[in-house]
């Protein structure tokens, strides 16, 4: 089956810095892909140019067969309509209401009547159990109700892929769990692909089909987690164990 995502040789330099010295992943469809690597390793700059909000140095990103490098702000629309992003941090709109916060890829792609928002935002309110939510401020909901709220309206337009930006942290290992099983019942009752940037080791071990460990601008290691905790690679062993600062600290 051809990939929903193919990216090939992606590089991507600040000035004179660089931080991916080319990446080579193919997304499937209904697939779940974790990115996991050290902090600064360009992890969310990785994902920002799936959806183009960053062009890359060099390298070629297909969604199905179109090049999304290069392509304009109108162009790149259709895509966005069908990839959601889940930003780092979650990203609500802190001075509207959960209604308004839901009801913003609707009005923003036109696809639903006004009439009809209550209903479909009290069905996404649903998915994520927070029924009755709607007129709450972002300010009145703990982190992981925030987090939950973000995967709402991510979903909103019934994505075919979902990118999420460290989507557990902050949070505590129950309510990381919640998010994970969310997560995973998304995906399987949507058949949405999904790539989920993370430090969570057990984030990862639920969710993810493969791993990918992104290191020096390139993915190190890209396989299962069986295959990544055969793998004869410290590095990669010492992240995958928690040891990540390893060297920061010595
Ligand atoms: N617009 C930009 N201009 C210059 N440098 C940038 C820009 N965006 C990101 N960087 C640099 O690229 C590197 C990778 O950043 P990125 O945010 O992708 O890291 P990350 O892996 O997501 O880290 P974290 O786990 O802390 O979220 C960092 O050194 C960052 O400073
Ligand atoms: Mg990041």
């Amino acid at each position: 089956m051809s990939a929903l995502y193919s990216v090939r040789g992606l590089v991507k330099r600040y000035g004179v810095k660089s931080v991916l010295e080319g990446i080579d992943f193919d997304l499937a469809r209904g697939e779940c892909l974790v990115v996991l690597g050290r902090s600064g390793t360009g992890k969310s700059v990785t994902l920002r140019h799936l959806i183009g909000l960053e062009q890359p140095t060099s390298g070629s990103i297909l969604f199905e067969s179109l090049e999304i490098v290069g392509r304009s702000e109108r162009e790149l629309q259709p895509v966005r309509r069908r990839v959601a992003m889940l930003f780092q941090g979650g990203a609500l709109f802190d001075s509207m209401t959960v209604f308004d916060n839901l009801a913003f890829p609707f009005r923003e792609h036109r696809v639903c009547p006004e009439a009809e928002l209550a209903g479909r935002i009290a069905a996404l309110l649903d998915k994520v159990h927070l029924p009755g939510t709607e007129r709450r401020m972002p300010a009145d909901l703990s982190g992981g109700m925030k987090k939950r709220v973000a995967l709402a309206r991510a979903l909103a337009l019934e994505p075919e892929v979902l990118l999420f930006d460290e989507p557990t942290t902050g949070l505590d290992p129950m309510t990381s769990a919640s998010i994970a099983s969310l997560i995973l019942a998304t995906q399987r009752s949507t058949g949405a692909a999904a790539l989920v940037v993370t430090h969570d080791i057990a984030l990862a071990r639920r969710v993810a089909d493969r791993i990918a460990f992104l290191d020096q601008g390139r993915f190190r290691f890209l396989g299962t987690f069986e295959e990544a905790e055969a793998a004869p690679d410290p590095l990669l062993a010492d992240f995958l164990a928690g040891r990540e600062e390893a060297d920061d600290v010595a």
